[in-house]
């Protein structure tokens, strides 16, 4: 039946990232329950969930462990105003200091893009109170492509034209650069070399702003929402020394590759570089409440001493931030990682499900890369592979909503980069199985294959 706009919204909710003209008429699915990584509706239809919520349940679903923490908590003590000091929340902080294995100070909220927000603040009165530059020093670079959050600073520093339109102008003092790309990088370049350049363009545009004017660079380990983008092996290590060669600090936006998703712990352990700061959010405690943190290496905390009068301190509070309950469900969360060897599996049916698709798409016309780490792999659609022109949406959209129809839900890029939206994303929890991962590549590939020319 074709809907009309006279036809009525289905209910009172405002959904995310939806052109809610298309639910007129309609009344969408429900969903009731979730265990492990399958989630199932209110007609009973089980889905299996390849996307882990928003890549976030990385323990998977309905843990009664994580679920007998949080009741006992809010009985415990629900509530504590974060200028006070609740046993979970210093022990969460404890706990992550540990498993970095430096020293540093964690400062807690309830998004990622409040951990980045945070994080720029922090970088701005660092340079500040550190005489690095004072007030000049308030640029923070980052890249295209890269997703950082939706509020006014961390969409500032999102690298993803679709998610500002109608919203900007955001703050001043955002700028971007190319991220490395091997799979549309010059074909003259190897991938190490193409990484050099677009490091040495970051050089250049540090020198190019004064860097006397620059704060921060932040970057994911590996570009995740933008399409899952690998980068090339001595990228970051670069990146790391320019950073140093200028007096900007770096921030690694782990909110993504942290707590397991690439098949280590945390993500930056692929290229064996460190940051200043690190960001948190989704699987630090698995996506089973709102938590996130921002961590900063010791040598940037110490900045802040001070006396009070002196305006040293760092003068933000989240009423949420430091939350007893999330504290202590994220302590739990962790645990199971630790305790299931989470980050192992990732790397092992992750792999394994990369080679699967790999084999089975081979000769796909429209399979232009498949590309990944741990669990998360991205399939880069093209019309043709020698162009490499991105696959039309309508072809797309047809992929991801005959997996849905068949009990496989996926992700995509949308609304990113114009014209660029066309990697689908399968990043499911990190308990997955060898079964598991089987049915998602039979489902892709037949919806792959149900597409072609
Ligand atoms: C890399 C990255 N950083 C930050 C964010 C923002 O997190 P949140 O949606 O919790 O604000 C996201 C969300 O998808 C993300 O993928």
């Amino acid at each position: 039946m074709t809907k009309t706009t006279s036809q009525p919204l289905p209910d009172h909710l405002w959904r995310p990232m939806t052109q809610h003209q298309a639910l007129r008429g309609s009344v969408p699915n429900r969903m009731v329950s979730a265990k492990g990584c399958f989630i199932t509706d209110q007609n009973g239809n089980r889905f299996l969930d390849a996307i882990a919520g928003l890549w976030c349940v990385n323990i998977g679903y309905g843990r009664e462990e994580v679920a007998d923490v949080a009741r006992q908590q809010m009985i415990d003590l629900n509530y504590l105003a974060p200028i006070m000091s609740s046993g979970p929340v210093v022990d969460l902080a404890e706990k992550l200091q540990k498993m970095l294995g430096f020293d540093c100070h964690v400062y807690f909220s309830c998004s990622g893009s409040e951990a980045n927000e945070t994080a720029f603040k922090i970088a701005r009165q660092y340079h500040l109170q550190a005489g690095n530059g004072g007030e000049r020093r308030y640029k923070i670079i980052s890249r295209y492509r890269a997703y950082h959050g939706n509020t006014m600073g961390a969409m500032a520093a999102t690298g993803q034209a679709e998610r500002k339109i109608g919203y900007e102008p955001g703050p001043a003092g955002f700028i971007h650069v190319m991220p490395p790309y091997p799979y549309r990088a010059h074909p003259k370049l190897t991938a190490e070399e193409h990484a050099e350049e677009c490091a040495r363009l970051l050089e250049e545009t540090i020198i190019h702003e004064g860097a006397e004017t620059v704060a921060a660079f932040i970057m994911e380990p590996m570009i995740s929402g933008g399409g899952v983008i690998v980068p090339p092996d001595n990228y970051i290590r670069l990146v790391r020394e320019i950073c140093d060669r200028h007096g900007v600090l770096l921030i690694f936006d782990e909110v993504v590759s942290g707590f397991g998703r690439l098949g280590t712990m945390f993500g930056y352990e692929h290229w064996k570089t460190e940051a200043d700061i690190y960001t948190f959010a989704k699987g630090l405690a698995s996506g089973y409440i709102p938590v996130a943190a921002t961590v900063v290496k010791e040598h940037i905390f110490e900045k802040f001493e001070g006396n009070p009068s002196d305006m040293q301190h760092f003068r933000q509070i989240n009423t949420f931030g430091g939350h007893p309950v999330a504290s202590a469900v994220a302590l739990r969360a962790i645990q199971v990682v630790e305790d299931e060897n989470l980050p192992e599996n990732a790397n092992k049916v992750g792999t394994y499900m990369m080679q699967q698709l790999q084999q089975t798409l081979a000769d796909h016309p429209y399979a232009g890369e498949i590309r990944g780490k741990g669990m998360i792999m991205g399939i880069e659609l093209v019309e043709d592979r020698e162009t490499k022109v991105p696959l039309a949406d309508d072809k797309i959209m047809a992929i991801v909503g005959d997996c849905v129809r068949n009990g496989v839900i996926l992700g995509r890029n949308s609304n990113t980069i114009p014209g660029r939206c066309n990697v689908l994303l399968i990043a499911p929890p990190l308990i997955l199985s060898a079964e598991e991962a089987d049915q998602i590549v039979a489902t892709v590939t037949a919806a792959m294959q149900k597409v072609t020319k």
